[in-house]
């Protein structure tokens, strides 16, 4: 057996109000000039003056400042915006709130404060990572996880894809997670986050690695997941249903430490190239990721459907995966989350490329059964 490395380092803050703490929390940790990243759509938010609300108790003392230009799926001027202003501002420490994308901008403009000659496309060859400035994660969606993720995903300009930078010191030392915070994302948003958590947690779990740890987390958080997110898109202020959403988000992320599957790398170019939420990439190609997956590895999803609650102890393993995979389905329905891509605007003439995308991907060389282009071909035609 190769040796494996498990790792649950992230110190987590969780609850209603938890925002509060923020202000000793900072002191603790020795940070005096932050600089806050976001987008422009959180400023005038009740989670952005619930932020400031916190911050100005440190403003006696100290300062803090804003870079607001995340782009929804950040490119490289994100990141260097961002770490400009840490730069000139004689900033210690980065405080993103926000989505995934604020998320991993604030993350690796840390990379570009130590490195400014940082090349976004030679990412693999960065020789070191340490000495980051400290990085504290705030989410107001749950979804991506990336709170606990030691990735940051940044679309480069050269090649427009995504590219994953990934270290362990990218790692946020300390996450809020405030259910508070999320009570006023919509429906829509709600459903497609709450998917990309999901698919973390189904693909995280199918994925063939030895990682009972993170198997483990992954089934408590379809569960999670199942039981909480019909509440939360039904009524965004159900704090228990959004408290169980965030905490089941940031399970997927920690279980996705043992990789990803065919779903994400079908997703990954639906947003590079038609602009495509990552959520709602993920959930319009789960259930067929799930059916490609089931049919070369019957009863890979009979644990997913006993998480989800399902009578699938017994009876054989294709009627554990079909009954698991419907149950999915009807799922997603439910949340709205049964469209085409073409309802989105993705045209045939675009598989090719998005084709060649999700081939290069790497997600999908840790999927449960190998994926061929052809394949790839197979299933964006059937979620056209
Ligand atoms: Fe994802």
């Amino acid at each position: 057996m190769s040796l494996i490395t498990f790792s649950f380092p992230t110190t987590t803050l969780f609850g209603a109000g938890s925002l509060k703490e923020l202000p000793g929390r900072l002191t603790a940790l020795g940070i005096r000039r932050p600089l806050v990243v976001t987008d422009k759509g959180l400023l005038g938010t009740a989670a952005w003056r619930a932020l400031t609300d916190a911050l100005g108790e440190v403003k006696r003392d100290h300062s803090w400042f804003v870079y607001s230009g995340v782009h929804p799926n950040p490119v490289e001027n994100d990141v260097r915006e961002a770490a400009a202003m840490l730069r000139g501002h004689g900033c210690d420490s980065v405080i993103a709130l926000g989505g995934g994308s604020p998320l991993d901008a604030g993350k690796a403009a840390r990379l570009l404060l130590k490195r400014p000659d940082f090349d976004f496309a030679k990412f693999r060859e960065v020789p070191d990572w340490s000495g980051l400035v400290p990085f504290v994660a705030i989410p107001t969606t749950a979804g991506t996880g990336s709170e606990v993720g030691r990735s940051s995903v940044i679309t480069l300009d050269a090649t427009k894809r995504k590219a994953v930078l990934f270290h362990p010191e990218l790692l946020a030392k300390l996450v809020i997670l405030d259910p508070e915070l999320t009570v006023g994302l919509p429906p829509k948003l709600t459903a497609a986050t709450g998917a990309d958590a999901l698919t973390h947690c189904i693909e995280s779990y199918t994925c063939p690695a030895f990682h009972p740890m993170c198997d483990g987390i992954a089934l408590e958080g379809i569960r999670l997941i199942i039981e909480s997110l019909p509440k939360a898109f039904q009524n965004g202020k159900d704090l228990e249903a959004r408290g169980k959403m965030l905490v089941a988000a940031a399970m997927g992320a920690v279980a996705f430490q043992k990789d990803l599957g065919v779903v994400h790398s079908m997703a990954h170019p639906l947003s590079t190239i038609c602009g495509m939420h990552h959520g709602l990439a993920n959930a319009l190609c789960l259930v067929a990721g799930m059916k490609f997956c089931a049919e070369r590895k019957p009863g890979l999803y009979r644990r997913v459907g006993i998480a989800c609650g399902l009578d699938v102890v017994k009876g054989s393993e294709a009627q554990a995966d079909q009954r698991t995979i419907a149950f999915i389905e009807e799922f997603l329905g439910e949340l709205g989350l049964n469209t085409k891509l073409r309802e989105h605007g993705v045209k045939s003439e675009q598989i090719n490329t998005l084709v060649a995308q999700a081939f290069e991907d790497p997600c999908h060389k840790t999927n449960a059964v190998p994926v061929t282009a052809e394949d790839f071909h197979g299933l964006y035609l059937s979620v056209l």
